[in-house]
């Protein structure tokens, strides 16, 4: 089975998280980010990952799902600043709102899995988002300090049990 690992990631997370998938893949494996991807056509499985943006699945992901993932085996991998276990029920809806509509982005292909982690919210981004004057993207810089740290080791291992059961077809 050929296996690939793509990714988008601009401050690094999803990398993170990219790099302890493939890590714990067996047999025939390629990474690369989704720039260096002409196409996935002769790979058996795809881990595709990405971070949320604004609530949702950036443009140029949607772009590159367009592209290349219709009727292809894919297992999926997001990183969010939101916390995967708060106690704030509307953040908590919040954050299952974004990550069905990663999961719905994928509707034309055969979706084998689901991961999803917290991922840092850089300083200077966070200093960006404050100034921005919309409220919503402020409520992300104040989160900042709570999104430290991620993805930590715990989180990496736990991508790494996502990709075992993908692999041995556990997943549900
Ligand atoms: C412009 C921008 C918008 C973001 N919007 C969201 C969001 O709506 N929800 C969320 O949970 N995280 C949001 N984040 C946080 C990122 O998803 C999170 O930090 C992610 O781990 C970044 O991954 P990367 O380092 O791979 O780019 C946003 C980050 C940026 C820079």
């Amino acid at each position: 089975m050929k296996i690939l690992v793509t990714w988008w990631s601009s401050t690094g997370n999803t990398k993170k998280v990219a790099e302890a998938i493939f890590e714990a893949l067996p047999g025939e494996k390629t990474i690369k980010p989704f720039a260096e991807v002409e196409s996935i056509d002769s790979y058996d499985l795809v881990f595709v990952g990405f971070p949320v943006r604004q609530f949702g699945v950036h443009a140029g992901v949607r772009k590159f799902i367009s592209t290349h993932a219709a009727g292809k085996k894919i297992a999926l991998f997001v990183t969010h600043a939101m916390l995967s276990q708060g106690n704030d029920p509307a953040k908590q809806r919040l954050l299952e709102k974004e990550l069905e509509r990663c999961r719905t982005a994928f509707s034309e292909s055969e979706l084998v899995g689901f991961f999803h982690c917290q991922g840092e919210l850089s300083e200077p981004v966070a200093a960006e988002l404050m100034q921005s004057g919309i409220p919503m993207l402020q409520v992300f810089a104040s989160m900042q300090p709570l999104t430290s740290g991620h993805p930590d080791q715990s989180e990496l291992e736990q991508a790494k049990d996502f990709t075992s059961k993908v692999i041995t077809g556990d997943m549900r």
